[in-house]
């Protein structure tokens, strides 16, 4: 059975479920190692083309789904919004579909706004992966995320997992509690009334207002932050009173129990959600998400375009792994 529900990842629900978001990890863990080898490369998506078509800036998801189909030998076709047609008023409909007569495989996809991958599935024959779209999803941060937790912790399941800061425009918050809580971690979103979404009808977690009281209790904490681009008003009197009551300033650091992971989906705003000094700890695993990125976007490529049902191997067993990511 393939992890994958359908042909495209447009949210964390495409996944089959905690078998399915389990298999993407242990395949995961063959493209950790293929990345550790001298040659980080394996010839499993040679002959295919991934375009990216973000609307959006960014630096990890963008280079990472880069670096990802380059190590699988894949083509890749960039497209910058600021440089293109779009500028002269072309639609983002009109744009996908000329991106996909040049002949693609995949278009990874990030936009402003919840639910353009979704559409741009409808428009085109290509896979459509979402690199984030507007306050809704990003499903490939979820799996790093859950990756690095499990990397770490040994699963997800049973751990308590705290997200604090701005969950309201939080694509990843959404994504990551749709993983943690189906992976079995228990989820606490810690954030001012202002930050939250109006309604967590449906969300299975436990909310707080008081940053203090959790940190003792938690494995991971999980810091996002602030998007002021997607905020119409001022949700909080000022950075500063924000710092001092929802961000991990170095003494609330110390809150933590010797063990609590520390993490961030980035970019980081140092000294506002989190310390500068705590975002370097040796508990911070900021960059671990970020390199683990790499070996999950493989993941999700090669089931997207090379694999199938019956290629999700055993982790680090090499007898089995598919054959194309033997070296
Ligand atoms: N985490 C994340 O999506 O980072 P970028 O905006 O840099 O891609």
């Amino acid at each position: 059975m393939s992890p994958l529900l359908g042909r495209h990842l447009l949210g964390v629900e495409d996944l089959d479920g905690r078998e399915g978001i389990e298999a993407v990890m242990r395949l995961t863990d063959s493209f950790v190692e293929v990345s550790e080898r001298a040659i980080p490369k394996v010839p499993a998506l040679r002959g295919k083309t991934v375009a990216w078509l973000f609307y959006e800036d960014s630096t990890r998801t963008r280079l990472s789904f880069e670096t990802a189909a380059k190590r699988l030998s894949a083509d890749t076709m960039n497209f910058s919004v600021s440089s293109s047609s779009v500028k002269k008023g072309e639609s983002l409909r009109d744009t996908a579909r000329t991106i996909e007569a040049m002949g693609i495989d995949a278009i990874v996809v990030r936009h402003s706004s919840a639910g353009a991958p979704h559409r741009i599935s409808g428009w085109v024959d290509a896979a459509v992966v979402n690199a984030g779209d507007g306050w809704h999803q990003h499903p490939t941060q979820a799996l790093l995320d859950a990756y690095t937790i499990r990397q770490h912790l040994g699963s997800v399941e049973g751990h308590h997992i705290a997200i604090i800061g701005d969950i309201k425009h939080s694509r990843v918050a959404r994504s990551d509690v749709a993983a943690f809580t189906t992976l079995g971690a228990r989820v606490t979103l810690v954030a001012p009334p202002t930050l939250l979404p109006p309604s967590l009808e449906g969300w299975p977690v436990t909310v707080s207002h008081d940053l203090d009281a959790v940190l003792p209790t938690v494995d991971v904490a999980y810091l996002l932050r602030m998007q002021r681009e997607r905020m119409t008003e001022a949700l909080v009197p000022s950075l500063r009173e924000y710092t001092a009551t929802f961000g991990l300033t170095r003494r609330r650091a110390e809150l933590l129990s010797p063990d609590a992971l520390v993490m961030h989906p980035g970019p980081m705003n140092r000294g506002v959600e989190i310390a500068a000094e705590v975002a370097d700890l040796p508990c911070s695993l900021i960059l671990d998400q970020v390199r683990n990125g790499v070996a999950v976007r493989m993941a999700v490529l090669y089931l997207l375009l090379g694999a199938g049902a019956d290629l999700v191997p055993p982790a680090l067993d090499r007898t089995q792994e598919p054959e194309a990511v033997r070296a």
